[in-house]
């Protein structure tokens, strides 16, 4: 017989009450020592990996996203209904199906198929600071790396650029705490974005290219196609998922390895260990630190019954801490071997369609900014995002090295 979430014995945690991160992810490995579960002053908080992955793989949880357009005060708002439809925010069969469309479309060939472009992307941006031995990385490189890799994937031109940045920041503050205020910008952004795809998938419809939305166009799978709303819905989704999440990690990536001077180097000397890096530094520093779900129903997990509405918080900071899993985990080894993958991708159905573009990305800055940025270390102090933000890393990375 399960027992309802609101009558269990929990350890509980106020991660905001923790202070820094550190003391953050001690609460929470203090917690997940006693229980899979915690109390939070928000609601609950997984923090086992077998059971972050557990939840995130039963359909039964449907994602937090969805919940947004329900904020009191914007229940009617139609841009935030529309906003539903997103691939992050659907469930069900409705959610398969656009999945199944879009897959093919995002595996690890057509991944690659970018990375010569993002090579370029990189050292023209590590060109401009490399001379003069010191930078801010988050301004110089990872703010500006992401968006000519989606414009390039979508199939949008250079002169552009500087549009597709600008709508993704105003339709970033959809995360920010003032969205009534934000709203009439995020509104504006959007549809200017909508109006661009639109535009482009007309030009691609009668010359077809080698990029994404070319791809998407020509996907058909029994005679089902994706509509041209899907399309520029599936534009903005990879617009909003792909870039910030990103250009935090690959910050958070460099921040932690300027600590470890010598995997630092043995990066710039064995290119190839690349992989390892990013999944190792995506571990123990990765950008997205946790999700949500919602029980769409009475739903009883393991012996734990969670009524209808029930929100959860998912940990992936401590899911990748979780000593069941790594063996010594508080310790960053790029040469790790392991069977069970980080959790910062997330996983399950809405398990991020990115990874292939995004770990082709990072796998691809890490070694040319070891080699280029010898001898790195931090300049003074890092300064860190709220750890409230959803997607967080460094807001200003100073950084010293040898001039190349
Ligand atoms: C290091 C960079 C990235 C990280 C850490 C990351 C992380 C994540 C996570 C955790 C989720 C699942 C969220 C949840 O379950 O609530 C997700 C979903 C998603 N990501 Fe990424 N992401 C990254 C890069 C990218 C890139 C480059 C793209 C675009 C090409 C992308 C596109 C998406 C999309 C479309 C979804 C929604 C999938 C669905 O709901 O079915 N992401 N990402």
């Amino acid at each position: 017989m399960a027992t309802s979430v609101v009558e269990l014995e929990l350890p509980q945690v106020d991660l905001m009450e923790a202070g820094d991160r550190e003391a953050a992810r001690l609460e929470l490995a203090r917690a997940r020592r006693a229980h899979w579960l915690a109390r939070t002053p928000f609601g609950y908080v997984v923090t086992r990996h077998e059971d972050v992955a557990g939840i995130l793989r039963d359909r039964r949880f449907h994602s937090g996203l969805a919940m947004l357009s329900q904020m009191p005060g914007l229940e009617d708002d139609e841009y935030l209904q529309s906003r539903r439809s997103s691939i992050l925010a659907l469930e069900g069969e409705e959610h398969a199906r656009l999945r199944r469309l879009v897959a093919p479309a995002f595996t690890p060939r057509s991944a690659e198929r970018l990375r010569p472009f993002m090579r370029e992307v990189v050292t023209s941006l590590v060109d401009t600071f490399s001379a003069a031995g010191r930078c801010d990385l988050v301004a110089d490189l990872c703010d500006p790396y992401p968006i000519p890799i989606i414009c390039e994937l979508l199939g949008a031109p250079r002169q552009d650029w500087k549009l597709f940045s600008a709508w993704a920041t105003d339709i970033f503050r959809i995360f920010n705490a003032n969205l009534l205020e934000d709203l009439p910008l995020i509104k504006k952004a959007s549809a200017e974005l909508d109006q661009y795809v639109l535009a482009l998938i007309e030009e691609r419809r009668s010359r077809p290219a080698h990029d994404l939305l070319s791809d998407l166009i020509a996907i058909e799978e029994g005679g089902d196609r994706l509509s041209p709303e899907e399309l520029v819905g599936l534009a903005e989704a990879v617009l909003m998922a792909g870039t910030d999440t990103t250009r935090n990690q690959l910050a958070c990536s460099v921040a932690l390895l300027a600590d470890h001077p010598d995997q630092w180097r043995a990066l710039a000397e064995h290119p190839e260990r690349a992989a390892g890096a990013v999944e190792e530094t995506m571990r123990v520093l990765g950008a997205v630190r946790g999700t949500s779900r919602f029980a769409s129903e009475d739903i009883e997990y393991r012996d734990v019954l969670f009524p209808a509405g029930t929100m959860v918080a998912l940990s992936m900071v401590s899911a990748n801490f979780d000593p069941e899993v790594w063996t010594d985990p508080e310790t960053l080894d790029i040469s790790r071997q392991t069977r069970t993958q980080q959790m910062t991708f997330g996983s399950g159905v809405h398990f991020c369609l990115g990874a292939s573009l995004a770990r082709a990305e990072l796998q691809e800055a890490l070694p040319i900014l070891a080699r280029r940025m010898p001898n790195l270390a931090v300049d003074g102090q890092i300064d860190w995002k709220p750890s409230t933000v959803g997607i967080w890393g460094p807001a200003r990375l100073p950084l010293v090295f040898d001039p190349t």
